[in-house]
């Protein structure tokens, strides 16, 4: 299974750890970290863990683009880039020690150009074959049109790829209504394209049926420390996590879907590609950073994942 992930507005993150937050007071970071950012690599860096390869596509730009290539390139994991004029964005999270506290600020990104855009699309349909698996994440960068990700959708499945999105607002909204194979909101995600508020059981099986009547194959709704609900032609079934430390919850998502393509990829039901899922989240939830989880760590975590049908 050849997997590509799209990440169409990428950034550098940059994670500062200070003992305590607090407001108009300079911190002092104990510690910097950089990880070569952006939703899609978090998806390639997981799935690498897991032991499967994937090619990073999207756009770079300036030194910050070449830093991000370079780390992705270190780290062993294939790129295509599409180069543009603009610089790529630096995302800073600065995080408390021992508490899951944390700020995030993330640039807006360059503005891309239509000829740039259309050099992606080129890319895209000289690479997409008879079951390639898909994996557009994050938000669309200036200057992209709000259907950018319904387009790509659509230019992949029409080439009998599988498409996967995880994104948010009309751009998720746009890219639900050409049937793609999977989405993967979380809750507040969920509400806002569904309009419906995403909280007991029954009002999560009503989100997910919202999805899948406007077209979507496979929806996946996480639920931060609560799971997964994920819903197929199977039915949908909720996968829960055991209670465990989480150090950090960014990127987990990211995480999360990885662990969904992996088990989907061997060949896993809907109740043990949830199962799975959650347990890539949680075991990324558990390490410090965005951080990716070996196969050994997340099949521990499987092991005590609950599962249920819910309809
Ligand atoms: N506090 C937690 N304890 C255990 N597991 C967690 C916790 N928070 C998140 N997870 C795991 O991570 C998965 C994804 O979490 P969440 O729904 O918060 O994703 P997200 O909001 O898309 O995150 P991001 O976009 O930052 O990557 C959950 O389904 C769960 O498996
Ligand atoms: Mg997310």
């Amino acid at each position: 299974m050849q997997i590509f992930t799209v990440t169409l507005n990428p950034g550098l993150d940059r994670t500062l750890t200070v003992p305590e937050i607090r407001f108009s007071e300079v911190l002092r970071a104990a510690d910097l970290r950089l990880d070569w950012g952006g939703k899609g690599f978090n998806v390639s860096r997981a799935l690498q863990a897991l032991g499967v390869e994937s090619v990073a596509m999207g756009f770079v730009g300036g030194a910050t683009g070449e830093m991000l290539a370079q780390g992705l390139k270190g780290l062993g994991i294939e790129t295509d880039f599409v180069p543009i004029d603009g610089e790529t964005r630096t995302n800073t999270v600065i995080a408390e020690a021992g508490s899951d506290r944390y700020i995030k600020v993330n640039e807006a990104g360059p503005t891309i150009s239509a000829q740039e855009l259309a050099a992606l699309f080129a890319r895209v349909r000289s690479r997409v074959s008879d079951g390639s698996v898909w994996v557009f994440c994050g938000s669309l960068p200036p200057g992209a049109p709000v259907d950018a990700y319904a387009q790509l959708i659509a230019t992949v499945q029409e080439r009998g790829g599988l498409a996967c999105l995880d994104t948010s607002g009309e751009a998720l909204r746009r890219g639900c209504m050409v049937g793609p194979y999977l989405v993967k909101p979380n809750v507040e995600e969920a509400e806002e394209a569904t309009g419906l508020a995403v909280r007991s059981e029954a009002s999560i099986v009503a989100a997910v049926k919202h999805f899948q009547e406007a077209g979507v194959r496979n929806v996946a709704i996480s639920l931060g420390a609560d799971g997964l609900a994920l819903g197929s032609i199977e039915g949908i079934v909720l996968a829960k996590p055991p209670p465990v430390q989480a150090r950090t919850v960014v990127g987990v998502g990211d995480v999360l879907l990885a662990g969904l393509i992996w088990a989907w990829g061997q060949g896993a039901t809907t109740a043990e590609v949830a199962a799975w899922g959650v347990a890539a989240g949680t075991a990324s939830a558990m390490g410090e950073g965005v951080s990716v989880a070996a196969l050994d760590e997340v099949r521990a975590v499987y092991e005590r994942v609950h599962t249920a049908w819910l309809a």
